[in-house]
This record gives structure tokens, sequence and C-alpha cells, in this order.
């Protein structure tokens, strides 16, 4: 296991106060702390029950592995076995349970290991012109974590990051605010030329269900926290990571420019009778030149959605289930301060079982929505799948709004409606929709008929390209409970 040439390797650089990180040169390379020598050997020599040493989790320290944490190492694709993740963490705390306080190798809180500081110390010695890697294995999260100050940094996750559910007034009162609509996060990350690959093997768990349940329905319970907020970045690239039962929405973009995210596999929905509500898959805001390409996204929220502020956002082959796939909104909330959304493509989208499919949600308020393409979208059994209003939500003064919504092609939008109908859209009159074009719309409801195509206050609605077959009230709802 312990092979003593890794160890000589390894004894010739320094080791910083945490012993689970190793750093060499630029590079500091990571390991879980149930996972370091001292711990390994703590439970080798018997603190935990035979019959369970099969589930602890692997050491990786293991020659045949070392290649793993090779800085730039491609890891294992296809993806690791999502389920693995609760089993990692059930292990980590059987073995926890396992270690009393006074022979445990672990600190400071022996029966709760923490990885946070490690983490945070790996960041602030490789954040700037490094490599951090961490190695296989679970990672404990306990604590917040802010890491914005990093330049031309690679970090490179090999392992499953748990964040604690055991004391959710701690996230509440800690995890940091990201300004938009009073929300917080639990890791910010920020800076110049910074990648972030998982390798397909990363995996999040946010202990989502543990959220859910204290929510209980609740949209925005203050302090419930975003997974990973890209917070200031400029020249981010994230791939291939996955997540499972996230916090609240699994990520969010603000403040940044240049995001690239790719090959993101996102999991939360919940197993007991409380809804999934805002646990969207990435929400942009006041950040430009985004590209989004390769997710697969199972949510109980929006799927992708493009909020105040954000221009140059490119989205591509991303498959959403129960979600409310692509938009762009909700924005306009605050009627003193203008939102402005821009030069955005959703291309190659496939919405299963969702509330909607391709649409744009704004409140009554300023700014403006222009130049927008929902392209080659394609789905089953979506509730309303076109879906504009001015008046989300609350359904009041749709016709006062100020916020234009302007050039907008939905293009080869084909699918089964849930209801009989196949768009619902009802612009303000006090700033009608303008630019609106449509083609290759084949949109059926999955149990036979004809759909409607509800429209109200499309300026040169004949020449859209929409048959429209009636109008559409400020009242009209995004969701459908039945045929109308
Ligand atoms: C980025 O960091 C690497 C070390 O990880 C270094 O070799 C390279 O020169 C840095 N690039 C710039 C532009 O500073
Ligand atoms: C939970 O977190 C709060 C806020 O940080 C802290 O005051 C409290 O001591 C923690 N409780 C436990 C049991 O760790
Ligand atoms: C945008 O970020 C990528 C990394 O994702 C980088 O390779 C590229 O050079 C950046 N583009 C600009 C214009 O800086
Ligand atoms: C999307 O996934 C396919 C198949 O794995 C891959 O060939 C392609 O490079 C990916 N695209 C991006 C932008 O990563
Ligand atoms: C689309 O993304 C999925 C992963 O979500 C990938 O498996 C597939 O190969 C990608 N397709 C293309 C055409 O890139
Ligand atoms: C959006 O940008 C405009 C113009 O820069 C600014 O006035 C407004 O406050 C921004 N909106 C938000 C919600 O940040
Ligand atoms: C509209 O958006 C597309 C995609 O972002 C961009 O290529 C194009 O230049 C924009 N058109 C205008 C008129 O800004
Ligand atoms: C979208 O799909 C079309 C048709 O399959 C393909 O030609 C195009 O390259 C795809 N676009 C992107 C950005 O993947
Ligand atoms: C329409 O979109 C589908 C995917 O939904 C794609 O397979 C097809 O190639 C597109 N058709 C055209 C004409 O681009």
């Amino acid at each position: 296991m312990w092979s003593p040439a890794l160890f000589l390797a390894l004894s010739t650089v320094v080791l910083p106060t945490s012993a689970a990180i190793v750093k060499d040169g630029s590079t500091c390379i990571v390991t879980p702390i149930t996972n370091t020598p001292a711990a390994v050997a703590h439970r080798s020599i018997g603190t935990v029950h035979p019959a369970e040493r099969d589930l602890i989790p692997k050491t990786d320290l293991d020659d045949s592995e070392s290649e793993l944490w090779t800085p730039g190492a491609l890891g294992h694709y296809p993806r690791a076995e999502p389920g693995r993740s609760s089993s990692s963490s059930a292990v980590a705390r059987r073995v926890s349970r396992h270690l009393g306080p006074e022979e445990s190798p672990l600190s400071p809180r022996q029966n709760r290991p923490d990885d946070t500081p490690q983490i945070l110390q790996a960041f602030s010695q490789c954040g700037k012109d490094g490599t951090i890697v961490f190695r296989e294995g679970t990672y404990n999260i306990r604590q917040v974590m802010d890491t914005t100050d990093l330049r031309n940094v690679s970090i490179e996750i090999h392992g499953t990051f748990v964040w604690s559910a055991d004391n959710l007034s701690y996230w509440r009162q800690k995890s940091f605010s990201v300004t938009y609509a009073g929300r917080q996060t639990a890791w910010r990350i920020g800076g110049r030329d910074i990648t972030m690959r998982g390798f397909g093997k990363a995996l999040f768990n946010g202990n989502g269900q543990t959220w859910i349940d204290l929510a209980k329905g609740q949209g925005n319970l203050d302090g419930r926290p975003i997974s990973l907020t890209i917070w200031h970045g400029t020249n981010v690239f994230i791939d291939g990571i996955t997540w499972r039962m996230a916090q609240f929405w699994h990520t969010f973009v603000a403040y940044s420019q240049n995001v690239t995210m790719t090959n993101l596999d996102m999991s939360t929905f919940s197993t007991s009778g409380q809804s999934s509500v805002n646990t969207d898959g990435t929400n942009t805001w006041n950040s430009r030149d985004i590209t989004i390409a390769n997710w697969t996204v199972k949510c109980g929220d929006d799927c992708i959605a493009v909020k105040g502020n954000s221009s140059n956002v490119h989205v591509s082959n991303v498959t959403c289930y129960e979600s409310g796939a692509m938009t762009v909104g909700s924005i306009g909330s605050n009627s003193r301060q203008p939102d402005y959304v821009e030069n955005v493509v959703f291309e190659n989208i496939t919405a299963i079982h969702s509330s909607n499919a391709a649409w744009i949600k704004t409140y009554p308020g300023t700014g403006y929505v222009r130049n927008i393409t929902f392209r080659n979208i394609r789905f089953e059994d979506v509730n309303q799948p076109i879906y504009v209003t001015s008046c989300i939500y609350s359904y009041q003064n749709c016709d006062s709004s100020r916020l234009a919504i302007s050039d907008v092609r939905w293009e080869n939008i084909t699918g089964t409606s849930r209801y009989n109908v196949a768009a619902g859209i009802h612009c303000s009159s006090a700033a009608p929709c303008d630019g609106f074009h449509f083609s290759g719309i084949d949109i059926k409801p999955k149990n036979g008929g004809n759909a409607k195509v509800l429209c109200s206050n499309i300026k040169n609605q004949a020449s859209s390209g929409l048959q429209c077959t009636g109008s559409c009230p400020g009242s009209h709802p995004q969701q459908l409970s039945g045929n109308v």
C-alpha cells in the first residue's frame, strides 16, 4: 500500500502544517484527512471492525494508482457511479464513529472530520500560478469557502466533496452573500485564469434532501446556500463535475466574464414529500461571454436561467429533466433598477417532463431582453413549452411593464405538450414585443388533438410566423393544470 518509493518521493518535499497536503513546487496535492497515512495506519491496527474494512475508501496511496494524482492526468470516464457518493459519506460517518476522541489521529474535531482547513490552505499556497490536485476519496466540508483571489490556477478534483448537513444553522449564518435577491453561497471562487476539472470523477454532494426538508417548499429560505458561485471571475473553465443533491442552486455566475462550463451532470430531486424548488442548474447575472455545453440536469426548478445584465451567453447540448429548461429571467424585479439581457443562444436542447421549454419571464420592470435565439429544442411532456410573461408570479400590472422584449427567434421547436397549449405569450401593452420570429414549430398535445397558441401584444404578429389561435390574458399562468 504505502510503497517505499512513493514514501521517499513524498518525504523529499515540504510537508506543511496539515499532513494531508504535499506541496511540490507550485503544485499542492491534497488527500482527504480520513485517508492520510496516520488515519489509514490507525484504521489498519483495528479501530474499524473487520467486517467494515472493505467499506473503507481505498487509500489510493497505492503505486498502481499513483498516476491519478499526477498534475494534469486525465481521470476516467465514464463518470463515477453517483450512488458512490452517499456510500462514501456513509463510510466516512462509519469510520469516524469508530475513532474515539482520545485515540483518533484526526483533529481537531475527531468525530466530525473537516477537510475545509486543508482545502483552504491548498488554495492559499497554490492558488496563484499553481496547480491544486484533490486526490480520490471523500472530503468533508464543514465550513464556508471563499477562494476569490485566484490567478492562473488549475484545480483538479478526483474525489468527492460532501457538504455537512448536521448543523444547517451554521450554513444559514455563515454562507456568503451573493447580493442577488439576498441569496447566499457555500463556496465562492473568483479571480483570473482559473480551470477546475473533475474528469467525470469529481462528485459534489450537498446533502440536499436535508435542505429540501428544512425549506418545506419555501422558495427562498434565507441562508440556504448555492453550491458553487463563480464570483468576479475572468477566464474561468469548469469541466467534468457531477453534482448530486445540491443544497440550493447548483451553480451561479455573477460579476464574471469569459466563463466556460462543460460536461456537467447535476441531479437534485426530493425523495420526501417536500418539493425541490430552487435547485436550478445555473443562473447567470451581471456577467458576459458565457459558454455552457454538454450538461445533463435533473432538478426541481429552472435548468439554465439567464438573469439580469447577462450578455453573450451560448448554451448548447443540454438535457433537462423535471425542470424549467431554458429561460431568460426572472428579471425586472426591482422597478428602480433596470435589467438588461442580450445576445443569448440556446441550441440543441432536450427537455423531458418539464414545466416549460423555451421561455422568457419578467416582472413588470424596466430594461430590455433582446437578440435571443431558441433553436433545435426538442421535448416530451412539457407543461407549457413556449411561454412569455411580463408579470411573472404576481400576474398583476402586466400591461404596465416597460421591460421591452425584442428580436427573439424560436426555430425548430418540436415535441409534446402536457395539455392543449403549445404557447402562451403575454407581452406588456406598454412595451409590446417586437421582432418575434417563429419557424419549424411543431408542438402536439401528448394526448392528441390540436395545441392552442395564445398571444397578446406582439407587434407584426401576422408576419411573425406564429399562427395564434387566441389571445393570452396577463393572468395566464406559467403552469397549467389541465386543458384550457
Ligand atoms: C501559470 O502558472 C504556471 C505554474 O502552474 C507557470 O508555469 C506559468 O508560467 C504561469 N503563467 C503565467 C502567464 O504566469
Ligand atoms: C452550529 O453552528 C452555529 C453557527 O456557527 C454554532 O454557533 C453552533 O455552535 C454549531 N453547533 C454545533 C452543534 O456545532
Ligand atoms: C477565455 O477563457 C479561456 C479559458 O476558459 C481562455 O482559454 C481564453 O483565452 C479566454 N479568452 C480571452 C479572450 O481571454
Ligand atoms: C461534448 O461531449 C462530446 C461527447 O463526449 C465531446 O465529444 C465534446 O467534445 C463535448 N463538447 C464539449 C464542448 O466539451
Ligand atoms: C451532449 O452532452 C452529453 C452529456 O450531457 C454527451 O453525452 C453527448 O455526447 C453530447 N453530444 C454532443 C453532440 O456533443
Ligand atoms: C444592470 O446594469 C445597469 C447598467 O449598468 C445597472 O444600472 C443596474 O443596476 C444593473 N442591475 C442589477 C440588478 O445589477
Ligand atoms: C445577436 O446575438 C448573436 C449571438 O450572441 C451574435 O452573434 C449577434 O452578433 C447578435 N446580433 C446583434 C445585432 O447584436
Ligand atoms: C447543434 O446541432 C446541429 C444539428 O445536429 C449541429 O449541426 C450543430 O453543430 C450543433 N451545435 C452545437 C453548438 O453543438
Ligand atoms: C431540429 O432539431 C432537431 C433536434 O431537436 C435536430 O435533430 C434537427 O437536425 C433539427 N433540424 C434542423 C433542420 O436543423
